[in-house]
């Protein structure tokens, strides 16, 4: 595999390296701290950041490379040069290419047109690099043993949902995605897609319009925004009520199981998708998740500038 475009293309083999990767990169950043020596990484967003861009150059800077930022508007791209035009010459400065943008076959485009890896920093669709983070943070807590738990997303059905349910199934967990039925739901392929994974896998993909039902013994109950980068504000009021009774509240989390651990990609508004008790609670982890953001996308780097990664 050379790129990591979208959750489903990663194996259950690429993520259990990923995550032992990264926890080496969470207890030594410098490991490999040549590995990109004298190199360069392009990050290129077209939407703002804060986790994945610090996370990113710093990722780089441990493995001993220079990042270099690229703003939406920077380039020659935003004034008509094409995505493959533009894929040859990154390729023929750096050694990898982080991307943020809207459109998901954007991400794809560039992928098959750079001879370098390119990595998928958020889309509409996808947000695999979080995932990765999700996972070690998930593992650092329950261990690999997780069986007759249940990994409980709630909100809007958005590229958080679909990486959520893609990255449940890969893992074999029981993952729930609770939204507003309709057009806040998640995508319907993406939905097949993770019950196709998941018949190898034995995971179990449960999509539900019930909040309660949903968090019952969950051992995570995972939230994000309401109004994502690129929604249109007309919808805010609409969007905001039909989310309403999937704001993660005390009440949610007294129903889950006495261990488990409130998880949030962020940013967060505290008082909308989740309460303040919750998030600054004891049950959350969410600067944890946020660490692990670095030491996933410097195992990424890491495994993916040597062809380590098989893909599906
Ligand atoms: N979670 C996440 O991707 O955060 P940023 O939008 O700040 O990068
Ligand atoms: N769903 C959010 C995730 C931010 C990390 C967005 O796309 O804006």
């Amino acid at each position: 595999m050379k790129d990591l475009l979208r959750t489903e293309h990663l194996s259950r083999a690429d993520v259990d390296l990923l995550l032992a990767t990264s926890a080496e990169f969470a207890s030594k950043p410098l490991r490999s701290e040549t590995a990109l020596h004298n190199k360069t990484v392009a990050i290129y967003m077209t939407k703002p950041s804060t986790r994945t861009r610090l996370a990113s150059e710093s990722a780089v800077a441990h493995l001993g490379g220079t990042p270099i930022f690229i703003r939406g508007d920077d380039l020659q791209l935003g004034r008509g040069e094409t995505i493959s035009d533009t894929a040859k010459i990154m390729s023929g400065f750096c050694e990898a290419i982080i991307i943020r943008t809207f459109k998901q076959s954007d991400v794809d485009e560039l992928g098959a047109a750079a001879s370098i890896p390119v990595i998928n920093g958020l889309t509409d669709d996808d947000h695999p690099t979080q995932l990765l983070a999700d996972w070690v943070t998930i593992t650092e807590k329950f261990g690999n043993e997780i069986k007759g738990r249940k990994f409980v997303y709630l909100g809007d059905g958005n590229n958080m949902t679909h990486a959520w349910l893609i990255m449940g199934a890969i893992m074999g967990a029981h993952v729930v995605a609770a939204t507003p039925a309709g057009k806040w739901a998640p995508d319907a392929a993406v939905v097949a897609k993770a019950k196709e994974i998941a018949t190898q896998s034995g995971a179990t993909i449960e999509v539900t319009n019930d909040p309660e039902k949903a968090a019952q013994g969950a051992s995570v109950l995972y939230t994000d925004v309401w109004m994502s980068m690129g929604d249109p504000e007309s919808e805010r009021a609409e969007k905001v009520k039909a989310l309403s009774p999937f704001a993660i509240t005390d009440h949610l989390m007294k129903l889950t199981e006495k261990d488990s651990i409130f998880m949030h990609c962020l940013p967060a508004h505290r008082g909308e998708e989740v309460a303040a008790t919750v998030i600054d609670g004891p049950q959350s982890v969410i600067w944890r998740q946020a660490f692990h953001r670095r030491t996933t996308i410097q195992a990424l780097l890491y495994h993916l500038t040597r062809g380590e990664l098989k893909g599906r």
